[in-house]
Formats: C-alpha cells, sequence, structure tokens
C-alpha cells in the first residue's frame, strides 16, 4: 500500500485562496483536480485513501432508542435539512406537503419566487390544513372549522369571525421555519427558535454545489424507498468498498471496487470514485482534470446529515434521507435531474428507466442489504462493527454524529 499518497484536505485555508469568487473557483478546479490525479495514482498503484488507522463503532449506535433520539434532537431537529428540491414547487402558488419526524411541512412558492416552510398545522385547534401532496394555490382553508391561510404562512380569516372574539394580527400565523434555498436544494431548521445561521453550516459544500446551477435543471422525478437506520443507509453512500461484493452487476462493471478519494467542508464530504476509463485522464493535463467530472471518475457530494448528490452523465440523483419512526427504519426520496430539458419523449423514457435503475439499486441492493446489517446488529450479540483504513468517510462521519450527539460544542471538530 502506497501511504505517502495521504494530503490534506483541501479547502479555503489554501494560501492565497480566501476572499471573493474568483478564489472560490479556483480552489474548486485545484480540489477536483488533485482528487482525480490521486484517483488516478490509485488506480495505478493499486491504492486507496487511507486514515491512520480502523475504528470500531459499538452495535448499539445503531439500534438503540435513547441514542436515535439524541440524535433526532441534536442533529434532525436542529440542524439543517434538505426537506425538498426547488423544481417541486417551481411556480408560484405551488406547494407540496411532507412529514419529517411527525413534523408535517407545508413548502410553498411565493409569489416573488422564493420558498417557505411551514407547519402544516391549522393554528386554531391543531387540525392538518392541508392533505394533499402538491398542487397549486394560493389559500389555504382549514377542513375542521374553516379558517383560512395564505401561502406565505398568514392567517387570512377567522371562519364567522364576529361570533369567534378577538384574534390579534400575526398572532395565529403557520409556524415558520427558518430556511434557504441555493442550487435547486431546499434546507430548513426543524426548529422555529434556532439562531443557526444555515448558509454558513451549509459553507464550501454549497458553494460547490450552487455552481452547478442545478436550480435551473429539468426535474424528472421522484421515487420513495424504505430502508434501515439511517446511518446504516449513509454508511453505504461513503465508501465503495463494497462495490465488488454488492453491486457485482450494476456499479462494478462501470466504477473501480475500493478505491476511493475523500475531502471534507465541516461535516459535509466529496467522495471520488474512480471509472474503468479513468486512464484515459492521463493524457490531459493535471492542471485541467477538474473538467472531466463524470468522464473518468466521480464524486458523491453529502451534505451532513441527510443529503447524497451522484451525478452521473446519465442523470443526477439527490437523495434525501429522512429518519424513523424509529431507530430501525429510513425513508428516502430519490430525486432525478437532468441539466437539460428532455428533447423527445423517448429522451424523458430513458430517464425514467435510469431513474428506475438507480432506485433498484439503492433499494434492492444497497438497502437491501442495510435491512439484513439492521438484523445482525439487532441481535445485540456482536459488539460493534470495525471501518477500515479504506472507511475514511464513514470514520469521519460517525465521528461528527459523535460530536454532535455529545452535544459540547467546545470539544475539538472532528477532521478527515
Ligand atoms: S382547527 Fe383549523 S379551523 Fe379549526
Ligand atoms: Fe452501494
Amino acid at each position: 500500500m502506497n501511504t505517502k499518497l495521504k494530503i490534506e484536505p483541501l479547502n479555503l485555508a489554501v494560501e492565497g485562496l480566501t476572499e471573493g469568487e474568483e478564489p472560490l473557483v479556483e480552489a474548486r478546479k485545484i480540489q477536483y483536480s488533485r482528487m482525480a490525479e490521486r484517483l488516478l495514482d490509485h488506480v495505478e498503484f493499486g491504492t486507496t485513501d487511507w486514515a491512520p488507522d480502523t475504528m470500531k463503532v459499538a452495535s448499539s449506535e445503531y439500534t438503540d432508542t435513547s441514542q436515535w433520539h439524541t440524535e433526532m434532537d441534536n442533529i434532525f431537529k436542529s440542524l439543517p435539512i434538505l426537506v425538498g428540491v426547488s423544481q417541486e414547487i417551481a411556480k408560484p402558488g405551488d406547494f407540496k406537503t411532507i412529514e419529517i419526524l411527525g413534523v408535517p411541512l407545508l413548502i410553498t412558492r411565493q409569489k416573488d419566487g422564493t420558498a417557505k416552510v411551514l407547519m402544516n398545522v391549522c393554528t386554531h385547534r391543531g387540525m392538518t390544513l392541508t392533505s394533499e401532496l402538491s398542487g397549486n394555490q394560493r389559500m389555504f382553508s382549514c377542513p375542521y372549522h374553516g379558517w383560512t391561510f395564505k401561502s406565505d404562512g398568514s392567517l387570512r380569516a377567522v371562519a364567522d369571525a364576529p361570533k369567534f372574539g378577538d384574534v390579534c394580527p400575526g398572532e395565529r400565523d403557520l409556524v415558520t421555519f427558518p430556511c434557504h434555498e441555493e442550487g435547486g436544494l431546499i434546507f430548513a431548521v426543524l426548529n422555529p427558535k434556532t439562531d443557526i445561521d444555515i448558509r454558513a453550516y451549509l459553507g464550501l459544500m454549497m458553494d460547490d454545489v450552487a455552481a452547478k446551477g442545478m436550480d435551473k435543471w429539468s426535474y424528472v422525478g421522484h421515487r420513495v424507498i424504505r430502508g434501515p437506520n439511517w446511518k446504516v443507509a449513509y454508511d453505504g453512500y461513503l465508501e465503495g468498498y463494497h462495490f465488488k461484493a454488492a453491486h457485482p452487476e450494476t456499479i462494478e462493471p462501470r466504477t473501480f471496487s475500493n478505491v476511493m478519494e475523500y475531502d471534507a467542508h465541516g461535516p459535509h464530504m466529496f467522495v471520488g470514485f474512480a471509472s474503468k476509463d479513468i486512464m484515459k485522464l492521463r493524457s490531459h493535463d493535471s492542471g485541467e482534470l477538474w473538467q472531466q467530472e463524470t468522464n473518468g471518475y466521480d464524486f458523491i457530494r453529502l451534505f451532513f446529515p441527510n443529503v447524497s448528490i451522484f451525478i452521473a452523465p446519465e442523470i443526477t440523483q439527490v437523495a434525501q434521507m429522512i429518519p424513523g419512526p424509529g431507530p430501525l427504519q429510513n425513508t428516502t426520496v430519490l430525486h432525478f435531474l437532468h441539466p437539460d430539458p428532455p428533447e423527445s419523449d423517448e429522451d424523458l423514457s430513458a430517464r425514467n428507466d435510469m431513474a428506475d435503475w438507480l432506485r433498484d439499486v439503492v433499494q434492492d441492493e444497497d438497502y437491501g442489504l442495510g435491512l439484513k446489517i439492521q438484523q445482525g446488529l439487532e441481535t445485540g450479540l456482536m459488539q460493534d462493527v470495525i471501518f477500515g483504513r479504506n472507511e475514511r468517510g464513514n470514520q469521519y462521519f460517525h465521528r461528527w454524529v459523535k460530536w454532535y450527539s455529545d452535544g459540547d460544542t467546545s470539544a475539538p471538530q472532528p477532521e478527515l
């Protein structure tokens, strides 16, 4: 194993690249090129990115109910999470509903083009405001007593108001969650009183994703699948060690198994994978390799804690993971996008086939295995699992889960 390949993760600490848009673009080019070059070396020399040591994680971390509740409180209900993609509510008046960790959400597109993330609960006596999954309307009427709300969440009218009594303006508007929309992704914090700066949290990973311009891409559609504990599922997005054994006929023919390269921005991660034809990039100038993403190497970009973005030439998959209802389950919404609108019905149908294919891979292969892993861990007879030096991204992920679960923000943050 060639150990000289260990490098420091690239971020804005890179000398001279600290301010303004141009340095950011430069930093991304350097990052992509360096990761691609290292993937080339890994394939040539039979290496992969390496952590300093192996790492054990207690099995109970995946199965314990109180641990799971701590993670939900300190991570999923405290940090920005992906609640939807922009194209789901493309036009003013568009809305969608989704329930995350028992919180019913109503996500609406305003006249000015911004998104609002509201609680889908009437402020009179708590009725679900709308049971529709999506639609287009400017006003919502509660099915219980008929109070009406505008799509910005403000109370429009109390039914039969003269008999009801006084309601101060602004006092009974829908609960509104802080949100941030950029690069085609809508993030929100499920705590209306949070003081977290969502954009700062998303940081450099969002700079990178926003530069892709996914907000202008064509939405192919989404698929919903169910799987195991959210960390069992997340682990599967973080390494390609399993490609050969678990995806012998789907992923492995196209992508090298157990060849990964990692980079991190805060708790968010890039995972680089080498395509089987990566060696063709040896003829490129190393400084130009950044232009070849999806043409010899691929990245999975992960926003901690619930997003994995896989950009492939045929289609892009944005996985939105929603834990629960308990530690043993998660629901994942797979959103599919393409940079260009479909040119024909055949084109659209090919994209839907690709979406189904990727859904099947995640559902039948990754989550199918995940459910069996879950069963093994639930026996309580295996004390821990072990992550190899090659599973560097998994180690980093679990250190961040622990950092947030412990709730001590003065403790040193994990480093890749
Ligand atoms: S609960 Fe909505 S109007 Fe009464
Ligand atoms: Fe997989």
